[in-house]
């Protein structure tokens, strides 16, 4: 049988550890399509669940990675054929479902999406989760009638992968951006993406104040706690913002004043449970008109196996500016 090297985590009484290993494709998670993977990439849930942190792998022996871009190397199922560029992100992924982590990646077809033309499987992995996640929070926040006249968009964790990627789109889709981030040192990194103001952490005080004087035209949000509270707080009347993420709390310290005294909208975006129909519109689009414009200065970290579990503890230390992406 087939022999090939994956990245699996264990579970040896409580101590998690990640491990790389030769393993033969029984030892995957069952499915209908097996996909030969080129690339994958490393998105916060993957920092979380290589490192051990918080809950996000469901079992053990567990091969993490919640994206993987590549082509169809065996299908059972007749939409898929041999050779095909495809990509799967979220459905459980690296959670409770083998992952990307893998030269090969076993999955339901269900779960697949055709790598649209204007994309290489690099690309799509430097884009990824936190980018489709991005263009999802720009979809939303558009529907709900955010436009570039309402004033600058504000986005938390600046440097991380949502965040440098959320930056970039944006900008592109001509929004003046503000980029909030706890490494001032990279105020450089974030004008180059398209921000045209950057703020530090200690700049703001989230304070627990129902009511802030509004600057907001919309936000996106990858941190939660406080930070969203006062974001809530700051955001102009009939305003919207997008909560992506939970980096720095799960809490919400809110009042219901901003919803009733300033009728701002707050969108959830999820992107592991999205509609097939939804994916594929928005992976459209992401390989076309929110194609973003410095995917090699934000994901051009390219990093092996090997490299990956180290990786992993410096994105949890938040020592990582931009993204890796993961050669397989
Ligand atoms: N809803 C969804 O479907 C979805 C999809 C993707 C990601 N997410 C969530 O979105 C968040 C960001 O994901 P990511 O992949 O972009 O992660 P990431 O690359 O690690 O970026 C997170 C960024 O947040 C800031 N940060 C990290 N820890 C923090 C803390 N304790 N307090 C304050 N700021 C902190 C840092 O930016 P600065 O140093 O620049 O401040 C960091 O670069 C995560 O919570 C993730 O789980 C959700």
């Amino acid at each position: 049988m087939d022999k090939f090297n994956a990245l699996r985590v264990h579970n040896d009484n409580g101590q998690v550890e990640a491990r790389l290993e030769q393993i033969t494709p029984d030892m995957l998670s069952p499915g209908n399509v097996v996909i030969r993977a080129a690339y994958s990439c490393i998105n916060y849930k993957d920092a979380m669940a290589v490192t051990g942190k918080g809950k996000v792998a469901r079992r053990f022996p567990l091969v993490p990675g919640i994206d993987v871009a590549g082509t169809v190397l065996h299908s059972d199922d007749p939409r898929y054929q041999p050779g095909e560029r495809v990509l799967v992100t979220g459905y459980g992924l690296g959670e409770g479902h083998d992952g990307g982590y893998s030269e090969q990646v076993r999955v339901n077809a269900d779960w697949l999406i055709r790598i649209p033309e204007g994309l290489s499987e690099r690309e799509a992995m430097q884009i990824g989760t936190a980018g489709f996640t991005a263009a999802r929070a720009l979809e939303r926040l558009e529907r709900a009638g955010t436009s570039p006249a309402d004033g600058p968009v504000l986005i938390t964790g600046a440097t991380g992968g949502v965040g440098s990627l959320a930056i970039d789109i944006f900008s592109k889709a001509g929004y003046s951006v503000t980029a909030l981030t706890g490494k001032p040192d990279q105020a450089d990194y974030l004008r180059a993406l398209g921000a045209d103001e950057v703020l530090h952490t200690d700049q703001i005080e989230p304070s627990r104040r129902p009511l802030e004087s509004g600057r907001w035209g919309a936000a996106v949000d990858s941190l939660g706690g406080d930070t969203l509270a006062w974001i809530l707080a700051s955001t102009k009347p009939w305003c919207n913002v997008a909560s992506i993420g939970l980096a720095a709390g799960v809490q919400l310290p809110t009042t219901v004043m901003p919803f009733i005294i300033r009728g701002v909208s707050l969108i959830g975006i999820d992107s592991p449970l999205c509609p097939h129909d939804i994916r594929e519109r928005v992976w459209q689009r992401l390989g076309q008109e929110l194609k973003p414009r410095h995917l090699e200065r934000i994901g051009g970290q390219e990093i092996g196996l090997d490299g990956i579990a180290d990786a992993c503890r410096k994105l949890m230390a938040r020592e990582v500016t931009g993204r890796y992406i993961v050669k397989l």
